[in-house]
């Protein structure tokens, strides 16, 4: 997917920013504080309907003003115009998509995949296994059409448990309804999941064997409930202990990626830097698998990579997108350290971002010497 025009009001401290990318590899040069991190974040809330750094929208509002206002240009046949706009003291979020309003931010991320690297993604390995469900689920969402829809039932569901277990008297009817219902969108959810990552994996190796051999690394899929029993059978033995915790406590709302190196924990033997390569290699295998299963491309979103990666994995990584031929924003301070990365005679987009104003400083043929 290609956006061809961007126009943000009311963001931070970008005033009124209009912008036309490339189909290819945009770099956004500016000092600390200039407003970079700021237009991946417009980008971003258009594409997702939220922030990635905040949960709270409002605070994304230009501080001297009442609402901020996103446009955004999808490529196509017709082309597909993409609206947000927030209030500040309204706390729903306006939608658009050709100039008609859409009541689900799904129908958004569905037009828009976007893939971001910034620091916090960098922590995938490290964080909580939310974070690597959501990775997961970006993948199946984007090429599993009623994994959308086996999910809100799934979290329907869970709901409804959670609140019957948490009562004095324990209710066996209304449980055995809502066990039955769980079970079998969960097996569901699972069967989509365990094909995806069946998909995904010979993808990622492929991937990182470029970025990093690491031969030993193994990267599995664990779905969150025994692996001898079926879902309903954990339900049902484990209804007295949920009941105690008063919560679910196994199921798909569990699952995980699990990555080791000789059966120990990647993040705990792999460097930092190391984990980063792996990060980047899970991140473009994304990429590639969207476009190899589906045909659309999606939009990487990079946040200050020179500062995550060295010069020679930068250029590994940077190969990969150019051949993944999907539309990427790189942010960057300094240029240079950008200028050796690309290798083909592909057109590099510059544009400078200079206390919240944009100029395009014209297309760059960057070739390695
Ligand atoms: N809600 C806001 N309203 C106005 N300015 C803001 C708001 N939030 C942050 N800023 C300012 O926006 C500027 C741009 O930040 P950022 O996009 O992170 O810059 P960069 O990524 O280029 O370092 C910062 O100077 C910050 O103080
Ligand atoms: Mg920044």
């Amino acid at each position: 997917m290609t956006l061809d025009r961007l126009a943000f009001m009311g963001l931070r401290n970008l005033a009124s920013l209009e912008m036309a990318p490339q189909p290819g590899i945009n770099v956004i040069v500016g000092a600390n504080g200039s407003g970079k991190t700021s237009l991946l974040e417009g980008i971003h809330i258009l594409g997702m309907g939220r922030s990635f750094r905040t949960q709270q929208l409002k605070h994304a509002i230009d501080h001297g003003e009442q609402a901020m206002t996103l446009h955004g240009r999808l490529v196509g046949d017709p082309p597909l115009p993409l609206g947000i706009r927030r209030r500040r003291d309204q706390p729903e979020l306006e939608m658009r998509m050709a100039g008609e309003r859409v009541p689900r931010v799904s129908q958004l991320v569905e037009a828009l995949p976007l893939q971001l690297i910034n620091p916090d993604a960098f922590r995938l390995l490290e964080g909580s296994p939310s974070s690597r469900r959501e990775f997961l689920d970006w993948g199946v969402f984007h090429v599993e059409h009623d994994f959308l829809e086996a999910w809100r039932r799934v979290r329907r569901a869970l709901k409804h448990r959670n609140a019957l277990l948490r009562r004095d008297r324990m209710d066996s009817r209304s449980l055995d309804v809502w066990d039955h219902e769980l079970a079998q969108w969960s097996e569901r959810i699972d069967s989509l999941r365990y094909a995806y990552m069946d998909a995904f994996l010979p993808v990622f190796e492929d991937t990182l064997a470029e970025l990093l051999p690491l031969p030993d690394l193994s990267l599995r899929y664990s779905r969150g409930w025994d692996r001898q029993r079926t879902l309903a059978q954990v339900l049902q033995q484990g209804r007295e202990s949920d009941a105690q915790m008063g919560f679910t406590q196994q199921g798909p709302q569990r699952a995980d990626l699990k990555l080791r190196v000789q059966r120990r924990p990647a993040v705990e033997v792999l460097s930092r830097g190391q984990q980063k390569l792996v990060v980047s290699a899970l991140k473009l295998a994304q990429g590639r698998l969207l476009e190899m299963s589906t045909g659309r491309t999606c939009i990487y979103l990079i946040d200050d990579l020179p500062a995550e990666l060295d010069a020679e994995h930068r250029r590994v990584f940077c190969r990969w997108l150019e051949c993944m031929d999907c539309q990427v924003f790189i942010t960057t301070v300094d240029p240079d350290v950008l200028s050796g990365v690309w290798q083909s005679t592909t057109p590099v987009a510059m544009f400078h971002v200079e206390h919240g104003r944009l100029a395009a400083y014209g297309l760059k043929d960057f070739t390695t010497e």
